[in-house]
């Protein structure tokens, strides 16, 4: 952090974007790829965070236009089947910046989090998971493009995930245990298109 506040000559935004994934049965996932998710997704915000407050609070009494961004998921909006351990990093990363924006009140600080879907990125380059199991891959440019926006709305809650994921959302919401039905007879076919799927 020292590091790059020298070489840009301070810090105005801070995006925790850096995460990794091993998705399977929890019993499947060896215990390093367990601590891994938890020391990327969600140690490392908080103690990359707690490093660059100092300066993100300079630049926000000087301009109020400082920012501080956690890349969540929608994996931490819902609780997805052979995703536990991923899901709760990023429903962490969640209630970390909803904190945080209480903590950073008044201190011209804007703290957004983002909840992409399925984005085209490498992190997704060993799933098999598909459209057909709301697994469809966006675009990175559209998604960078409303997270863009968002931003420069001063939104909190940036939700890039396409329609049918956020139906998904809303049933979890209203209906915890219709979605389970809903997922119950696909588990055999989730389970199998994640089982080599890791990005760590
Ligand atoms: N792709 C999706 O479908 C999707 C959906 C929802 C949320 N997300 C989230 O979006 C964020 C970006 O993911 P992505 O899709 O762009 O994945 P990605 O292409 O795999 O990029 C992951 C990023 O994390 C960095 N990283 C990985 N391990 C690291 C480590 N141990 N220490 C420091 N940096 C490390 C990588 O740095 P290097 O390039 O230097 O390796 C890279 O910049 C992640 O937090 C991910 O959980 C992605």
């Amino acid at each position: 952090m020292t590091q790059a506040v020298a070489v840009l000559g301070g810090l105005d935004v801070l995006v925790n974007n850096a995460g990794n994934v091993r998705a399977a049965p929890l019993e499947e996932i060896d215990v390093a790829d367990i601590e891994a998710m938890i020391r990327l997704n969600l140690l490392a915000p908080a103690l990359a965070t707690r490093a660059a407050l100092p300066h993100l609070r300079a630049a926000g009494a000087q301009h109020a236009n400082a920012a501080l961004v956690g890349i969540a998921s929608a994996s931490g909006l819902v609780g997805m089947p052979f995703y536990a351990v991923y899901g709760a990093t990023k429903a962490g990363l969640t209630r970390f910046d909803e904190a945080m924006r209480r903590e950073l009140i008044g201190s011209g600080v804007h703290v957004a989090t983002v909840y992409p879907g399925p984005v085209d990125t490498p992190m997704m380059a060993t799933t098999h998971a598909g459209a057909d199991l709301g697994y469809g891959l966006r675009p990175v440019g559209d998604v960078v493009a409303e997270i863009m926006a968002g931003l420069e709305a001063r939104r909190i809650d940036i939700n890039t995930q396409l329609p049918e994921r956020r139906e998904m959302e809303e049933l979890n919401a209203r209906d915890p245990l219709a979605l389970d039905a809903t997922l119950a007879p696909t588990l055999a076919e989730r389970r199998a298109a994640v089982s080599t799927y890791r990005s760590i």
